[in-house]
């Protein structure tokens, strides 16, 4: 099969490469001539495990390659994939489409024969009926199956999720698109992933409704460990006790921070927005995006008051910057706020991010970047672990201790037993539990 990603951003990248990898033929399309010049020498612009060796391999194998120009790869083309950007409209919240119509313009000027166009992008119930608007009034005679088929990739975890999903999603009642689909997604099959058919704007609903409910989820064991700080109970012993009913499931229950990143910040509002146009409000969606909004906040306070109350004059040691492991990205990432309340405390902030540090420059206030974690714990008045990455796991607290200034630990995700962190000498403060 032959298949052409417009957008080689990190969905299209991936899946691309996936789809390379189960043995289609496969275009990565980007406008960016910097990012497919970088591509074409082997560079790989994402930082996401795994990605850059099935690139590397598909490539020599010939079933990947990379095109600045669209129209010649989408003659041929049996699917071409919409893979670009949909980033929150300024001012108003709702998802940004123009880069998604102006990619299917081009694509129907340049199909030749049938072709299925698919969205992949996150977007709003009803742009699949705008997008064939736009083929049968714009481009009149060019034969075009509109589908959706969104993605429920973990940055991080994409190559394995992609390729051992839950479920595929796919929106679509043609049957001659409903073919070419099951023959793209053929190789996940046969791995027993369920493909699941239904209408395209279902399937555009059931991406936003994952995405906010998992948001929900993830606010709601924030607000439990809140109350269990209050109460004294210990928040990860109530999530293995809730997620033991497979009713509820143990996923998704870690407290933390508040959750950052691209995805659920940004599809949250957008679901709010979307309920409010068609006079059906999501209470719960609105009510989640504003406690964590608050949760983040609340965080910075919980720091200063682990700090007795003060950051003034104080070096506080920041581990961890991106939203979550196992990816450079820092979008909406709670460290940004977090930081900036340190900072407008009168703080010494001083972190350290293993993947994340490039980005991070281009949003963090004054601070320092350090090369690892007992370089920024130097002097330091606390130790704040804001993303668990793994190094941070298994750090030496004896040494820590032995160069800090004071030896307080936050530990914002939960990672550290209580019990070692104390033997140490620190005071300890947790997410969820009285310590
Ligand atoms: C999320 C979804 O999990 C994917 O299924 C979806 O495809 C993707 O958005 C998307 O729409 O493209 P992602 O944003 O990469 O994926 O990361 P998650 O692993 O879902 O984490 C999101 C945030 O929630 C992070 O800040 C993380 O630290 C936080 N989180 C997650 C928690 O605080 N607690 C948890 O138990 C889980």
């Amino acid at each position: 099969m032959r298949i052409v990603m417009i957008g080689s951003g990190y969905v299209g990248l991936v899946s691309g490469a996936c789809l390379a990898d189960f043995g289609h033929h496969i275009t990565c399309v980007d406008k960016s001539e910097a990012k497919i010049d970088a591509l074409e020498r082997g560079e790989v612009p994402i930082f996401e495990p795994g990605l850059d060796a099935i690139i590397e391999h598909n490539r020599s194998a010939g079933r990947l390659d990379f095109s600045k120009d669209l129209a010649a790869p989408v003659a041929d083309a049996d699917v071409v994939f919409i893979a670009v950007g949909t980033p929150s409209r300024r001012g108003d919240g709702h998802a940004d489409l123009s880069y998604v119509y102006a990619a299917a313009r081009e694509i129907a000027a340049a199909v030749s024969g049938f072709t299925v166009v698919v969205t992949k992008s996150t977007v709003p119930v009803g742009t699949g009926d705008e997008i064939e608007r736009i083929f049968r009034e714009e481009f009149p005679g060019k034969d075009i199956a509109v589908v959706s088929n969104p993605e429920f990739l973990r940055e991080g975890a994409a190559i394995t999720d992609f390729k051992r999903p839950d479920r595929i999603v796919i929106g679509t009642e043609d049957p001659r698109a409903t073919e070419v689909m099951r023959e793209v997604y053929r190789p996940l099959y046969l791995n027993e992933a369920p493909l699941y058919f239904c209408e395209r704007r279902t399937s555009e609903l059931i991406k936003y409704a994952a995405n906010a409910f998992l948001a929900m989820k993830i606010t709601f064991i924030n607000e439990i460990a809140d109350l269990c700080e209050q109460i004294g109970a210990d928040v990860q012993k109530v999530a293995k006790g809730i997620g033991m009913d497979k009713r509820i499931g143990d996923k998704f229950l870690h407290a933390g921070p508040g959750y950052g990143g691209s995805c659920f910040p940004k599809d949250t509002l957008a679901l709010v927005k979307t309920a409010q146009d068609y006079d059906s409000p999501m209470r719960l969606i609105e009510t989640t995006v504003a406690i964590n909004d608050n949760r983040k906040r609340a965080m910075g306070r919980k720091v200063i008051a682990a700090c007795a109350g003060s950051v003034r004059g104080k070096k506080i040691a920041v581990l961890g910057l991106t939203f979550k492991p196992n990816t450079d990205d820092m979008r909406d990432a709670p460290s940004i706020t977090i930081i900036q309340a340190l900072l407008d405390g009168g703080a010494a902030v001083h972190v350290y991010d293993p993947e994340g540090m490039q980005a991070a420059k281009e949003m963090l206030g004054p601070v320092t970047y350090g090369n690892d974690p007992y370089e920024i714990a130097e002097g330091a008045d606390a130790i704040v672990l804001v993303t668990e990455w793994d190094e941070f796991r298994a750090l030496d607290f004896k040494r820590l201790k032995s160069t800090m200034k004071n030896p307080v630990v936050v530990d914002l995700r939960n990672i550290y037993p209580v019990a070692e962190i104390t033997r140490h000498g620190f005071s300890h403060f947790a997410v969820g539990k009285k310590t």
